[in-house]
């Protein structure tokens, strides 16, 4: 079932949104060579409980006895997404996922954004580029009245025409009172198919998208998705409210 938030609902969406927001320019000030995700992860969550909210990954999970163990997910290069944080230095020339969620009065905001550590590859730089803008491009048709699958088309044209490709397996998804609810939002699919949007549908839409093949495994730590060719991968996403007008980003940040 999609749930159509009201005018007041939105209004609190749109305040943990902007915490959201703010995690992500307050981790992008501290990403840099010789950093390791474990600080990044403590500095994420310091914010988010300056914030009065709560990290909204933190004890998430389907498996009660592996739940995310931290407040944000840091994934490197051939790493897709739900990287752990740990001891890990970052190193000159990767990219770094960041993946952040969190929870206030009662509401979820969840964004993602891909950074270069120091000076990066020409393929990856056009990586994190395809991918910001494949992002812009499915926030683009989250309007009422288009299907679910305009958004899917318009990612994986744009993806493919540049020669990488759309992870299946993982998928954007509905927000509000949960991390994730219905619909699914694909970043591969047809015009015209999937659930009818509505003005007041809050989704977010998340492309992960890889420089080789579209083919990603789970590591042995049950969270960390690797592509299977070992080529790097990036990772962009907002929490957007569908309005009568254009579609609102709720999860922007200034930096
Ligand atoms: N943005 C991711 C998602 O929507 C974050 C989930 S990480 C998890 O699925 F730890 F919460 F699973
Ligand atoms: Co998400």
């Amino acid at each position: 079932m999609i749930t159509v938030k009201t005018a007041r609902e939105i209004d609190l969406m749109r305040e943990v949104g902007k915490v959201v927001g703010g995690i992500l320019v307050e981790v992008a000030k501290y990403v840099r060579p010789g950093v390791t995700t474990e600080e990044l992860d403590r500095i994420a969550e310091d914010y988010v409980l300056s914030q009065n909210a709560k990290p909204a990954f933190k004890g998430y999970g389907y498996d009660k006895r592996n739940l995310f163990p931290a407040t944000i997910c840091l994934s490197i290069d051939d790493q897709v997404v739900h990287g752990i944080p740990g001891p890990r230095k970052l190193e000159e020339g990767q990219l770094l996922s960041v993946d952040v969620g969190a929870i206030k009065n009662g509401y979820y905001g969840d964004a993602a954004k891909t950074f270069a550590v120091g000076v990066v590859s020409e393929e990856k730089k056009h990586l994190m580029e395809v991918t910001e803008k494949a992002l812009y491009l499915g926030i683009e048709n989250a309007l009422p009245g288009n299907h679910v699958e305009d958004i899917s088309q318009a990612v994986q044209e744009y993806v493919e025409s540049n020669g990488f490709s759309v992870v299946r397996d993982l998928v954007g998804h509905g927000i509000g009172t949960k991390l994730h609810e219905d619909p699914a939002v694909p970043n591969f699919g047809r015009k015209g198919k999937g659930p009818i949007l509505r003005s007041g549908m809050t989704v977010a839409i998340e492309p992960m998208v890889n420089a080789g093949t579209y083919r990603v495994y789970t590591a042995r730590d049950g969270w960390t998705v690797y592509t299977s060719d070992g080529k790097p991968s990036a990772h962009f996403e907002h929490t957007v409210a569908i309005t009568d007008g254009k579609p609102e980003i709720l999860t922007a940040s200034n930096g």
